[in-house]
């Protein structure tokens, strides 16, 4: 087993840091506070929690925060809701370490014993509650779960880390996994994240920044498939992104690439491209 040494972050729990894709596994903000706002939040569980049943695809589970989370919210609301939860996660002892080095303490006691659970067993059953996680390479367990998703949280390391899992062929296979109503949840805010989704077929918005800086223009990407659903629009900054050489989308055909096969053929896409320069459009915007 990989050694996880956790690292702590601004609102007080911790977090890990991988030296495989070197990169913390949450914001220094706040990995518990990231969980909430970025996906629970932003998937809009807290208006859906009245309903009587909700299914959730938490893909990159980790440390199982955003679960977590979202499991917490939806039973303060309605503690009859009955959930389905499907879990993807290419590395066991992420979710063991968490528990191991009682990081999942910052949960509630029944919240604790479901994360101990999934990382123990890969599954939890309850009255309320049936829990699966998958281990293994998300773009091949993905295909084996048949489900409807009222929210799914997309939460891989960044694109240029683990590009495998922000292409347009792998979206296309989340995007059939989301309800009619369904919405998903990433803190990625890359415009070649967003040409990906559009491309998969799903409308998209911003998560607004709190932040002054613009250079912290957006908390992320909230995406669905339906019509009816208010997304935040993206502002003429972001949509102007859109048009810039960052835009172009990372490409994964045989869903089977390695992560410098799909960044190779993304940068030589790059190089062919016509758009206007990324450099560019962050001199007109003013964004260090
Ligand atoms: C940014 S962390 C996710 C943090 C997590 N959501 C949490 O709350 O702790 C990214 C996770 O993706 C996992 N991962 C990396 N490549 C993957 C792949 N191809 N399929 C599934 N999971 C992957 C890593 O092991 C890591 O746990």
């Amino acid at each position: 087993m990989p050694s996880w040494t956790p690292l702590p972050t601004h609102d007080g729990s911790f977090t890990f840091f991988s030296t495989e894709f070197n990169e913390a596994f949450h914001s220094s903000q706040g990995a518990q506070a990231e969980a909430f706002a970025k996906f629970v939040q932003a998937s809009d569980l807290p208006e859906r929690a009245g309903a009587p049943q909700l299914c959730l695809l938490d893909i990159c589970y980790g440390l199982g925060y955003n679960s977590a989370a979202a499991l917490e919210s939806i039973w303060a609301i309605n503690p009859a809701c009955q959930v389905s939860l499907y879990a993807l996660e290419l590395d066991a002892s992420v979710p063991q370490a968490a528990v191991a080095a009682a990081l999942t303490q910052i949960w509630r006691p029944q919240t604790q014993e479901i994360l101990q659970a999934l990382a123990a067993d890969c599954e939890f059953h309850s009255e309320r509650l049936s829990a699966k996680l998958l281990i293994g390479d998300a773009r091949q367990t993905i295909q084996q779960v048949q489900i409807q998703a009222d929210a799914v949280f997309l939460d891989p390391f960044s694109p240029r880390r683990c590009p495998q899992l922000w292409t347009v062929e792998f979206l296309q296979q989340v995007a059939a996994k989301l309800s009619r109503t369904g919405q998903l949840a990433t803190y990625s805010r890359s415009a070649s994240v967003r040409t990906a989704m559009q491309l998969a077929g799903l409308r998209i918005g911003t998560l607004p920044s709190c932040s002054a800086q613009p250079h912290e223009w957006s908390e992320g990407t909230v995406a669905t498939a339906s019509e009816a659903i208010c997304l935040t629009p993206l502002s003429l900054m972001e949509q102007e992104h859109l048009q810039t050489r960052a835009a172009v989308p990372y490409r994964d055909p045989s869903l089977q690439d390695s992560a410098e096969q799909i960044l190779a053929r993304h940068q030589a896409e790059q190089q062919q491209s016509g758009l206007e320069s990324t450099s560019s459009w962050r001199r007109r915007w003013g964004i260090r």
